[in-house]
Parts: C-alpha cells; structure tokens; sequence
C-alpha cells in the first residue's frame, strides 16, 4: 500500500462533538468560550467582526445552513459551487465554511497553504461521510482484487466523504461528484482507462448508494440488477465474487439520515393532499421516492427549478428543511411545501449557529484562528487528484 493511513476508528457511533478526533467527521468539542444562544447582540457582533475582517475572510454557506448563519454568507451554493468557489478566492486569508466537516477539508484541499479553512462548530460532520472508513474502503478494494475485478474497477467518491476516501479515489484512478456532476462522473469512469490496461467496466461508488444508484440506472440506463450493494460489515461485502464480477455498479451501503427517511408514501400522500402538485426531491433519495417523484436534482437544481416555476403551481419538496423553508418564504405566489411532515433538519449543518459563527469571526479578527480544518500534505495532493478529475468533468 502506497498511502499513509489516516488516523481512524471503526467505532462508527461516536456521539458528535464528543472525542478529539479532529480529522474525523464525528469532530471534536469545540475549544474557548461561546457567546450565549440568547445574547442580544450576536447579529451586531457578527456583523462587525465581518466588517473588520473584510477581504482577508470569505464566508461559504450550504443551502442546508440555518437562516441566522447564511445571512452572513458572502455566496451560497451546493457542495459543488462552494467548491469551485472557494477554489477561486486565492486571495482570502481565511476560508470560513458554513457546512459540514467534509466540506471544509474539500475547502483546504483547494485552496493554497497560505490559506486557512475554518469551520465554525467542529462538531459539524456529516453521518453519511462516516459510513465508509479508510480501512473499510482499503479492505472493501482488496475484496475487489480477489475477486478480479479491482483493475477494472473505477472508484467514484461523493463529495461527502473523508479527505482520506476522496484521496484513496484520487491514488486508484477515480473521482470525486456531487450530486449536480454525478452523471458525468459515471459515464467519464466508464469510458475511463484503468491503469493503462481494460477500460472502466466497473465502478465502486461511495458512500451515497442512492445517488449511485439513481444516477445509474435513471440517468445512465444501467439495469437495478446490474447495481450490488456493498456492505462493508459483512465478510466480503456480503457479496459472492460471482456476483461482483456481474455488476456494473458496486454501490457502497451508505445513507443520508435526512434525504434517506423520505418514503414513496410521502410522495403518495402528497400527491392525496394536494391537486396537481409537483414532487421535487433530491437523488440523496430512496430510488422508490425518485421514481415517484416528478423531478430530481441537486439543490441548486431544485432552487433554479422553484425560480423558474410559474405562479400559483404546487411543490412538494424532499430535502432539508432549511432549504425548503427559505425556498417555501422566496416564493409566496406558489405553494412550496416540505414532502413529509416530521422529517426535521440536518442536525450537524445545524450544528452552525449565530454563536459559533460569532466566536470564529471575532477569534479570526483578533488574528486567532480557532476551529481549523486541516488536510495532511500528502493525502490533500492524492484527494486534490480526484477533485481535479470532477471539476474537469466534461
Ligand atoms: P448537494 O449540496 O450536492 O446538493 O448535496 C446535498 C447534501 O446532502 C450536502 O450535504
Ligand atoms: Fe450529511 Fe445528509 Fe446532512 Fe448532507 S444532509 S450533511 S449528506 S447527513
């Protein structure tokens, strides 16, 4: 093996913010004092700390942040526009990402040494990153090789995952997507060349299986039975070599906890409450949920898509609340409703709060930088590998 092994744990259910694994998106507790939820000032605060810093900070806001933080956002996006974009200010001393931990590596790995990433609340990480470990992965690829196939397999990582994950992607030929790039991905795997030998015939996609599988079989005309799922807890993956050698797509047993609770019961119900409604839904979703849904796209799609809506049409909306919320107050001429009623928000973006925002800023003003994120040199220029494929994507 020619990688340096990241710290890790297989411990996969670490409560968040508890520990001291910073390179982990289970994250640890967040040093120095934090101003209180109910201090009246925080918005003044907050705007005179970003005043004083000026251009030497760039604040990034997911569209999943709370209301209170994304104010503060000099642009917001999905987790590829924030890329690209924070790839592009190389001239900002601090990259302040209002997302989640995964993110913020992303961030570092993108932008120069002289710069630095901060992430407000290092407790912020991302329960489907943790789904597929370093050593999982390693173990899941060796499982490939005996069964034949690791030479023609091409890894495609999601963008939600390790630094360590999107750098084993860049060492064995892959890349990185996001749920916007997902299809081009896949078809550039596909047509990809394998260690100068046999073409992508396979790919090995991690950790989301329900963009991997709703790309493939939706978007790329893969057959279901074409697509296995990979459980990196059972011996083997739980699958026979036979059975991988079959398949096209070797999806990886991984979820998004808020995207993965929508039902196609919800999109029936939707459907019973509400005449003529559009469903919307993000392709984090259970293929079922996609298939019954009207259309699918990433947040900037579904964001472009209620913009361009015309007046008085009805949506039923399955991805993050915040998102929904904001979308649902934007656009008071249509009827923009949430898909289910008691799926709540992503509690790790949430994580990101006015007092959090407050305590990085004010630190940063004064020249402390607190709550950095960091990538080791080597495993950024192998993860800056598989990055660079996705943002050549054709
Ligand atoms: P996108 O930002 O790519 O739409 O992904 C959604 C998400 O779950 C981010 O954590
Ligand atoms: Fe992770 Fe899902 Fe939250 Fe995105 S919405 S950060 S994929 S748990």
């Amino acid at each position: 093996m020619t990688f340096t092994e990241p710290v890790s744990t297989p411990l996969a259910l670490l409560l968040l913010g508890r520990g001291s694994e910073p390179a982990s998106e289970r994250g640890v507790d967040c040093p120095g004092e934090l101003p209180p939820a109910s201090d009246p000032t925080l918005v003044a605060r907050a705007r005179t700390a970003r005043e004083a810093l000026g251009d030497r900070a760039f604040v990034l806001g997911h569209h999943y942040q709370r209301d209170e933080v994304i104010q503060f956002a000099d642009v917001t996006g999905d987790s590829f526009k924030l890329a690209r974009d924070a790839a592009a200010r190389p001239n900002a001393e601090y990259i302040v990402f209002c997302g989640v931990h995964f993110m913020a590596e992303s961030a570092d790995v993108l932008t120069s040494s002289a710069q630095q990433v901060v992430l407000p609340d290092l407790a912020a990480g991302c329960s489907m990153a943790d789904m597929a470990d370093y050593q999982q992965v390693v173990e899941a690829w060796d499982v490939l090789a005996d069964a034949g196939v690791a030479d023609v397999t091409v890894p495609v990582t999601y963008m939600n995952s390790s630094a360590a994950i999107k750098a084993f992607t860049g060492e064995h030929g892959g890349t990185v997507c996001t749920s916007s790039n997902a299809e081009r991905a896949l078809r550039w795997a596909f047509d990809s060349v394998v260690d100068g030998g046999a073409g992508g015939q396979k790919v090995l996609f991690m950790p989301d299986q329900h963009l991997g599988r709703n790309t493939a079989v939706l978007q790329l005309g893969i057959g279901l039975d074409e697509c296995v799922v990979f459980n990196p807890h059972k011996p083997g993956g739980g699958l026979t070599p036979q059975q991988l050698r079959d398949a096209k797509m070797i999806l990886w047993r991984g979820h998004c906890s808020v995207h993965g609770r929508f039902t196609a019961e919800n999109v029936a119900d939707a459907r019973r409450r509400i005449p003529g409604v559009n469903v919307l839904v993000h392709p984090e979703c259970q293929h079922d949920v996609v298939l019954g849904a009207d259309l699918v796209g990433s947040t900037e799609y579904i964001i472009k898509t209620l913009d361009a809506a015309p007046p008085g049409s009805s949506w039923a909306v399955g991805t993050e609340l915040n998102l929904v919320r904001r979308l649902a107050d934007r656009h008071p001429d249509k009827q923009v409703t949430f898909l289910e009623k008691t799926v709540c928000y992503c509690s790790t973006m949430n994580r990101i709060d006015l007092p959090h925002l407050v305590h990085s800023l004010e630190s940063l003003a004064r020249g402390e930088v607190v709550n950095q994120i960091t990538v080791e040199p080597r495993m950024a220029a192998n993860a800056r590998l598989a990055l660079d494929r996705m943002l050549a994507l054709p």
